[in-house]
């Protein structure tokens, strides 16, 4: 088991990443249906919640079949990162994480995200502003460094764990690669073998097999992984990487009728907390991951993007199940 405060997750957890415009609620709600253990909201402005931005708001959303679940805030403001600690408290999640890895621009420069990699004093700051304004467990989200000469995210775990986070989460990228190159975990399973470090540590980076997962494992005994893009459209990583490490063996990969079934229920849940336009519009970037590798994937695609009604979408899903059932799927004239 592991313990990050009062919230308790299985041996070896499998969480879903942070993921803006991704990790909304119907997508988290498929992932939990298909093993996720732990999932996070997308970052959350401080200054957006503290103005008191609807979409910000909106993005504080969590429904009880999700849990555990973690909201991830953003900021460079200490005052400001109090106060929405007050403000995610009070719509009840089971954690609260500080992103201190984004490395876009529009984060970065405003003391946020990444930032902080350059000035510890500051990410010491911002983060104790954030444990003394809650009762939440709060953790931290973050990346081996700012480059590749001031890679300093052990000195980051020690510190953190002093001010009181109850886990880490480490990208294996520095905040200059962004998502260049390979993610290296070298420091992260050096982190895991300090003595000093008590607090769960959960890699992240590059995650996309059964083997992968458990290789990692093994070499760099982390309490757990984070996962994102490999789970963007294909939830059911999380049962994969379950099943291989319970049996050794390989879980048969999802069937049509499940790809559907996943993509149906990703869909109403869109269109059940967006509303109909939007949940259609906003569905509308899953639908190639969701059923790659199927015949005639694009021109089923193009179908889907181009209706706009649930029932019109429903009413191609059949068409399709109809034709893998038929056999007809295969065929060229599909
Ligand atoms: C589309 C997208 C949006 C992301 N948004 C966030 C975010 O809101 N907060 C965050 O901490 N990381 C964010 N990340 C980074 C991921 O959480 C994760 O660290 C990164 O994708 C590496 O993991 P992976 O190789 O399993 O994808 C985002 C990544 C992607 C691809």
């Amino acid at each position: 088991m592991v313990q990050i405060g009062p919230v308790q997750l299985p041996d070896f957890p499998l969480l879903l990443a942070p993921m803006e415009d991704v990790s909304d609620p119907p997508f988290r709600a498929v992932c939990k249906e298909y093993g996720a253990d732990l999932v996070y909201t997308e970052f959350i402005s401080t200054e957006g919640l503290i103005r008191d931005a609807i979409k910000s708001r909106k993005k504080l959303d969590i429904f009880p079949a999700e849990r555990p679940v973690g909201i991830q805030i953003f900021g460079g403001d200490e005052e400001a990162m109090g106060l929405s600690a007050e403000i995610v408290e009070t719509t009840g999640p089971d954690l609260l994480d500080i992103n201190f890895g984004c490395p876009v621009k529009k984060v970065v420069c405003k003391g946020a995200g990444a930032a902080v990699l350059k000035d510890l004093d500051a990410m010491v700051r911002l983060t104790k502003a954030v444990v003394s304004r809650t009762s939440l467990p709060v953790t931290v989200k973050t990346r081996l460094g700012w480059d590749e000469d001031s890679k300093n995210v052990e000195e980051v775990a020690e510190r953190l764990q002093d001010v009181g986070i109850k886990a880490l989460a480490i990208h294996g990228r520095t905040r200059a690669q962004l998502y260049k190159g390979e993610a290296d975990w070298t420091l992260i399973g050096k982190i895991k073998n300090n003595p000093r470090i008590k607090i769960p540590i959960f890699g992240n980076g590059d995650i996309d097999s059964p083997e992968k997962a458990v290789e990692y494992q093994n070499r760099y005994g982390v309490d757990g992984v984070m996962i994102g893009r490999a789970a963007i459209g294909y939830p059911w990583i999380f049962r994969e990487i379950k099943h291989y490490r319970e049996t050794g063996q390989h879980l048969a990969p999802p069937t049509l009728e499940e790809r559907i079934a996943a993509c149906r229920k990703h869909l109403e849940g869109s269109v059940a907390w967006k509303g109909e336009k939007l949940g259609i519009l906003e569905m509308r970037r899953h639908y190639a991951n969701y059923l790659r590798g199927i015949p005639h994937m694009k021109d089923w695609r193009m179908q889907l993007v181009t209706a706009d009604s649930a029932a019109g979408i429903s009413g191609i899903f059949e068409a399709l199940l109809d034709a893998h059932v038929s056999g007809a799927l295969l065929r060229a004239d599909v």
